[in-house]
């Protein structure tokens, strides 16, 4: 390959994983290949100028705009780091600055060492004490407008003492919490939805969402490390200084900043933080060391891309070496067939390490993993660790792990569908999936069923007693006697439960026969429209398509379901048995994120009057009160809003502003 053609190679290949990073929040390789690929591009570049061009990713700052946001032009471009890998790297930077300040000595240098977050840069534009916008880093020219979604961020700031500037603008790092992160998780699984790769990408996908009211449900958070831009940016000689200040403004800055006298001292915190990083409640993947100095700063400037008066340490990911023991397969809700390897208990970044998942037979061929053999595993944002390669031995391998030829459970056929990566059991009786499926119909979120859970399951369907959700509805008291650790009193408020869930209602039971992509959401959607799921039944494709938020997939999956046999049978099953098919109380169903939820007005709003918004409220089922307290859910701030806001910062209630209530209430189909 001549040295053109290597470039041209690179600079496709970069093109094509930021456009998986920044556009897709879905990136295949790591930061750290990313960053090899990036750095050999510029190396070739600098030694053949004249092959450089205006359109190669080295000659801009990175990423690209959504359509479906505004853009928005930043003020002071929003320049990223340099990252280094090494200690040596990380000393070559204190040299640069030394070159560059040749009139300063060595020891009176400080540094301001910061965790570097593994989150979204954002920045956060107020004027005079309001918060007017926030936007993303976009290509660091160009971002967009996702104020809405920054202002349910209950740690920012809407309102500052506006003495302390007219302007500013100030940059940060949008993160979800990794305990958030699990819930959610969990969530998705439940729905039968994906879950996010890693903490990272669960915020950038809240971030982007187009309702601000669910941005607000998935707790993130945000710690400002710096200024963009700051109208009394005279008053401060230091970062340091600066940030005790935004701190003093309220304004959420990390406690873990440490004000370094030397390098010396700055240094030594990339040994203290290796392993305490482990232990905080947020990704952490290295640490910003930035120049304490404004003056310096000032001194030093920036190359197109990189100020030169700061740089990122990044922590190679944890890794650990462990031996598979076994490779087993487990069976999902829709007969999905999943890989997991079961490894030599191993301690990983704070816990023992036992499974690892192998996503699916490609994965597993491409990196040719066998049982027996011993592997680097690692957790790299990712809560589950994942096996990164095989290590080469000399001696002689089990054979190549083959997917099985028939379901692990029910050894009924099982089938991969073109362009799927997933095998999947054909058997709908399969009783490993008729567990899945029943856990899935008893959940808080669908039916509600208490006290059925897996161990009861388990049982009821090894014994035969349940074969399909009908079932659980003839149940009678002897049937659950006789089973393990069931004694008379339990099971009769089993029984009850069970009797309890009949009125659950249309909007539920959808929810609850787990048609696949039709999770929690989108069976509201669809018991808003419809009155029962009888009517459900006689609509074709087309009108269910046209529906919002439900399009060709949904459609689909939902006519497969309903035209099908057997869930016909079933469905007419459990409305003899007694289960309602219409939403409870006649109504149509509401939207479960208004159902239930207490609002709070304040301020004066321009779209509409207060009473119109509480109108509004109400007739989606949310509540509207007088007073802000702790079980407020969403206070709703007009201009000049007082005491109100204050008192809803504080407890950290979610903020709206109009037209987030506008949005709220229009998808809700009350404007
Ligand atoms: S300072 C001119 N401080 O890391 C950029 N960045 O690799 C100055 N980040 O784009 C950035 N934590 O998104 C800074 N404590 C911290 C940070 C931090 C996370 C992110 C930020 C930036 C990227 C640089």
């Amino acid at each position: 390959m001549t040295t053109k053609q290597e470039i041209e190679k690179l600079r496709q290949s970069i093109r094509e994983h930021d456009h998986r990073y920044y556009v897709k929040n879905s990136p295949t390789i790591s930061d750290r290949k990313y960053d090899a690929l990036f750095r050999r591009l510029k190396k070739l570049e600098s030694a053949h100028p004249e092959y450089v061009a205006p359109d190669s990713p080295t000659q801009r700052v990175g990423g690209k705009v959504d359509e479906r946001f505004q853009a928005v032009v930043h003020p002071v471009p929003m320049l990223s780091l340099d990252n280094t890998y090494n200690v040596e790297e990380v000393r070559a930077f204190h040299q640069r600055v030394l070159r560059g300040l040749p009139d300063v000595r060595d020891d009176a240098i400080e540094y301001v060492v910061e965790l570097k977050f593994d989150g979204l840069a954002v920045s956060l534009t107020y004027e005079d004490g309001l918060l007017v916008r926030g936007a993303t880093r976009g290509d660091g020219l160009r971002g967009e407008d996702i104020t809405a979604n920054l202002r349910t961020i209950r740690s920012v700031p809407l309102k500052i003492d506006a003495a302390f500037c007219r302007r500013m603008e100030l940059r940060g790092e949008v993160y979800m919490p990794k305990k958030e992160f699990a819930r959610i998780n969990t969530q998705r699984a439940a729905d039968g939805e994906m879950p996010f790769v890693n903490p990272r990408n669960a915020a950038a996908g809240a971030l982007r969402l187009l309702d601000p009211a669910v941005t607000a449900q998935r707790g993130l958070g945000i710690f400002i490390y710096g200024v963009g831009f700051l109208d009394a940016a005279a008053d401060f000689q230091t970062h340091y200084e600066l940030q005790k200040k935004l701190a003093a403004l309220q304004f959420p800055v990390n406690e873990h900043n440490r004000l370094c006298k030397n390098f010396a001292a700055a240094l030594a915190l990339i040994e203290e933080f290796r392993d305490k990083r482990q232990d905080l409640d947020y990704e952490v993947d290295g640490l910003v060391i930035h120049l304490n100095s404004l003056d310096y700063r000032k001194k030093l400037g920036a190359t197109s891309r990189f100020p030169r008066w700061a740089v990122a340490y990044k922590y190679a990911a944890e890794q650990a070496v462990t031996e598979i023991a076994d490779i087993v397969c487990q069976v999902g809700r829709t007969g999905s067939i999943t890989p997991v390897a079961e490894l030599q208990p191993v301690f990983l970044s704070g816990s023992t390490v036992a499974r690892a998942t192998l996503h699916n037979e490609d994965e597993i061929k491409r990196k040719d993993i066998r049982v027996g053999d011993r592997v680097v595993i690692e957790k790299a944002g990712e809560i589950i660790p994942k096996v990164v390669r095989v290590i080469e031995s000399s001696g002689k391998r089990r054979r190549p792990f083959a997917m099985p030829t028939a379901c692990p459970e029910c050894r009924a056929t099982i089938h991969r569908g073109d362009g799927e990566a997933v095998w999947r059991c054909v058997n709908s009786a399969c009783p490993a999936q008729l567990k899945e499926r029943l856990k899935y119909f008893a959940s808080r979120k669908a039916m509600d069923i208490d006290h059925l859970g897996p161990a009861v399951i388990e049982q009821l369907v090894d014994t035969g007693g349940v074969k399909n959700f009908s079932d659980l509805y003839v149940l009678k008291k002897d049937d659950l006697t006789s089973l393990e650790r069931l004694g008379d009193k339990s099971a009769q408020n089993l029984l009850d439960e069970i009797a309890k869930s009949k009125s659950a209602g249309f909007s539920r039971l959808l929810h609850a026969l787990g048609v696949r992509h039709v999770g929690q959401r989108t069976a509201s959607i669809l018991a808003r429209r419809f009155r029962s799921i009888n009517e459900l039944q006689t609509v074709g494709y087309d009108e269910l398509e046209k529906i919002d938020e439900v399009g060709p997939v949904i459609a689909e999956s939902l006519r497969a379901f309903l035209e099908q046999d057997s869930n016909r049978r079933e469905i007419e099953s459990l409305r003899r048995l007694g289960v309602v098919m219409k939403e409870r109380g006649g109504s149509p169903a509401r939207d479960a994120s208004l159902v239930g939820k207490q609002f709070v007005i304040t301020g004066t709003l321009s779209r509409f009057t207060r009473e119109e918004a509480k109108e509004k409220i109400q007739s989606l089922g949310g509540r509207v009160t007088a007073t802000v307290s702790k079980n407020t859910d969403y206070l709703v701030a007009g201009t000049a809003a007082g005491s109100k806001l204050e008192k809803a910062r504080q407890l950290g209630t979610a903020i709206l502003d109009e037209e987030a209530l506008r949005k709220l209430v229009e998808r809700d189909g009350a404007a």
